[in-house]
């Protein structure tokens, strides 16, 4: 079933977070879903390994580039989704991990040094396109927005993009501590406890927005994209 790959050759651009955020919310709604963490650094297995990860969520860790394929080729039909979390560099692993995606999704925050990250990573898919000969749907996703404003840069940034005929996403990943918390206590944005984390039902909101919106995405029929430099 789908593969939804987080890239981006920034670091801190946001893909592990919107990671777990995904997969969470996909299994919490019954989804067996498997999150594969291939940053060495294992950022989701550390999440994985606290209490309160949905039972319906599997985590596989130590990939590599070895690896890499066959593991998503398996998982893609064991479970209802695949989530893939790489780090951010540009290696043969996040290309081989790009070549199996259903959806690349390439977080950014919502500067212009950001974005230019971005368009890194959609280049390198664009080669990867090449390579493998065939469409990897991908999107733009901006995160550690602010819930309150949409600033004029953000909405600069977001329309290069648009014009450049690249998909960006509806929603963006707002800055919440609850998406810190679930790194520190584990669990879910809705196992967090109030009394310790601010803002919860806003943050399962947006979570839940960015999730359905990705399902949306997921089921439409594919459309070519033109090229970025
Ligand atoms: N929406 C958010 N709200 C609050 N904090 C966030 C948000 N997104 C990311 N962060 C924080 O920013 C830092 C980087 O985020 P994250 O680890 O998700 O990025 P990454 O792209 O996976 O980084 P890397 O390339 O190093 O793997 C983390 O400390 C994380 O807790
Ligand atoms: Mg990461």
């Amino acid at each position: 079933m789908p593969t939804i790959v987080f890239a981006s050759p920034k670091g801190g651009a946001g893909k592990s977070t919107a990671a777990v955020l995904l997969a969470s919310e996909l299994a919490e709604r019954g989804a067996s879903v498997t999150l594969i963490d291939a940053d060495p650094n294992k950022p989701v297995s550390r999440w994985g390994s606290r209490p309160g990860k949905p039972t319906t969520l599997t985590i596989l860790a130590n990939i590599t580039e070895d690896t890499i394929i066959d593991t998503i080729e398996r998982a893609a039909t064991e479970s209802a989704f695949v989530v893939v979390d790489l780090e951010g560099t540009a290696s043969m692993m996040v290309g081989y991990a790009l070549s199996r995606a259903d959806l690349a999704i390439i977080p950014t925050q919502g500067s212009q040094l950001d974005a230019a990250e971005a368009v890194k990573a959609i280049a390198l898919i664009r080669r990867q396109e090449r390579a493998f000969n065939k469409t990897i749907p991908l999107a733009v996703l901006f995160t550690r927005t602010s819930a309150a404003i949409r600033p004029r840069t953000l909405k600069s940034i977001e329309s290069e993009f648009v014009n450049a005929g690249i998909r960006v996403f509806g929603n963006t990943i707002h800055e919440r501590e609850a998406y810190r918390a679930i790194f520190v206590f584990g669990g879910t944005v809705g196992s967090l406890d109030p009394a310790q984390v601010t803002n919860i039902p806003a943050a399962m909101a947006n979570a839940r927005a960015f999730a359905a919106e990705t399902i949306a995405i997921l089921k439409e029929p594919a459309v070519p994209q033109r090229k970025v430099a």
